[in-house]
């Protein structure tokens, strides 16, 4: 049976009222009924429809199994689950009844809806979200692990304009062994150069989503990507486009033909005018200039210059987050 509203469900060690349905019909407010080790009021219940979402569930629930994950003040904390993950569902006698669950803890805010306006007058805010998602992703390197789906609606936060500010990575369902290449994963926006080349997916292309997500968040809506896509279709070379615009050149795709249409279209884009006098079809400027033009309040040299550092194309260049976490912007204050 599906969530809903109202229904109580019961994992291994507590009992959780459904409230509102934060991502329906997946995703939904608890309430902490019993749970004894668990000493707060509320939680959050995400469930699965479908067989890919309920394959990422699976995969979740197996990556806190890893100790150093289930314990990291990082990463969105997994307090409990329903159903029997250990089993195949379809012989769960259960399952008809209560979908399988996962029980996280609940964190006031996520990154996508929360505005940078007030936060960018200092640097509390965004070092602390950088420090935090760097942690989570040194902690994954260790097993040769990306998360790929490092993005600002991801990241949640608590506490936020409190002592000691709370900010967190969650969604680890789509976490993988590093190097897969079979298809492109990672968001468009946030999508790293060598997963655009085809070469595959890595701990620093997650270091590439964190550069992405902080201008992201700072800018309050995307500049990477296609939300600002004018020509039907094409929406991968466009992507590509918009990169060589705001950081620079990509290097070559693998000889794979739907690639290497892209990327020749993606170079005609980039310096493509919409017509005699009327300018550049793409509009973004270089990300540099994009972040530049956010004014009062502005943002700090410093946090620019941290975020050009994360951006390196090249991903042999680019720091682990283990370099990044020793960056002077992270080390001061
Ligand atoms: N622990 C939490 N505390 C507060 N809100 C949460 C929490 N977890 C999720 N949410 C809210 O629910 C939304 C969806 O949650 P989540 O990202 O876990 O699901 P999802 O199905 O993976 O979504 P998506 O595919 O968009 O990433 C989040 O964007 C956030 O607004
Ligand atoms: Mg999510």
């Amino acid at each position: 049976m599906a969530l809903r509203a109202g229904k109580i469900v019961r994992g291994a060690t507590g009992t959780y009222e459904l409230l509102d349905a934060l991502k329906a019909p997946t995703v939904y407010k608890a309430q902490v009924l019993s749970g004894p080790r668990i000493n707060k009021r509320w939680a959050v219940v995400k469930t699965a429809v479908g067989e890919l979402e309920n394959v990422a569930l699976k995969r979740e629930y197996n990556n806190y199994k890893i100790p150093d994950i289930a314990s990291s003040p990082y990463i969105r904390t997994l307090y409990d689950a329903v159903g029997s993950f250990e089993e195949d569902v379809r012989h769960s006698s259960a399952a008809a009844e209560d979908p399988l669950c996962l029980v996280f803890e609940w964190m006031e805010t996520d990154l996508q809806s929360l505005s940078s306006h007030q936060y960018r007058r200092d640097s509390r805010l965004p070092k602390i979200i950088s420090k935090s998602v760097l942690s989570a992703l040194d902690t994954f390197k260790r097993y040769n692990a990306a998360h790929t789906d490092v993005n600002p609606n991801n990241i949640f936060v608590s506490n936020i304009d409190g002592h000691s500010p709370v900010v967190k990575l969650g969604d680890l369902g789509t976490m993988i062994k590093e190097g897969f290449n079979r298809q492109r994963l990672q968001s468009l926006p946030c999508r790293a150069p060598e997963v655009w080349q085809g070469i595959g997916c890595f701990h620093s292309s997650d270091v590439w989503s964190v550069g992405v997500t902080l201008a992201h968040w700072l800018y309050g809506r995307a500049i990477f990507g296609a939300s600002d896509k004018i020509i039907e279709d094409h929406t991968e070379a466009w992507c590509i486009a918009k990169l060589q615009r705001l950081v620079g050149t990509l290097g070559p795709c693998m000889n794979h033909q739907p690639y290497k249409n892209e990327f020749e279209l993606a170079e005609q884009l980039a310096s493509m005018e919409i017509g005699p006098g009327l300018g550049k079809l793409i509009k973004v400027g270089t990300l540099r200039q994009e972040l530049q033009s956010l004014l009062d309040p502005s943002v700090s040299t410093q946090l620019l210059e941290f975020i050009d550092y994360l951006l390196v194309i090249d991903m042999a260049k680019r720091p682990t987050a283990r370099d990044a976490l020793q960056h002077p912007y992270l080390q001061s204050g």
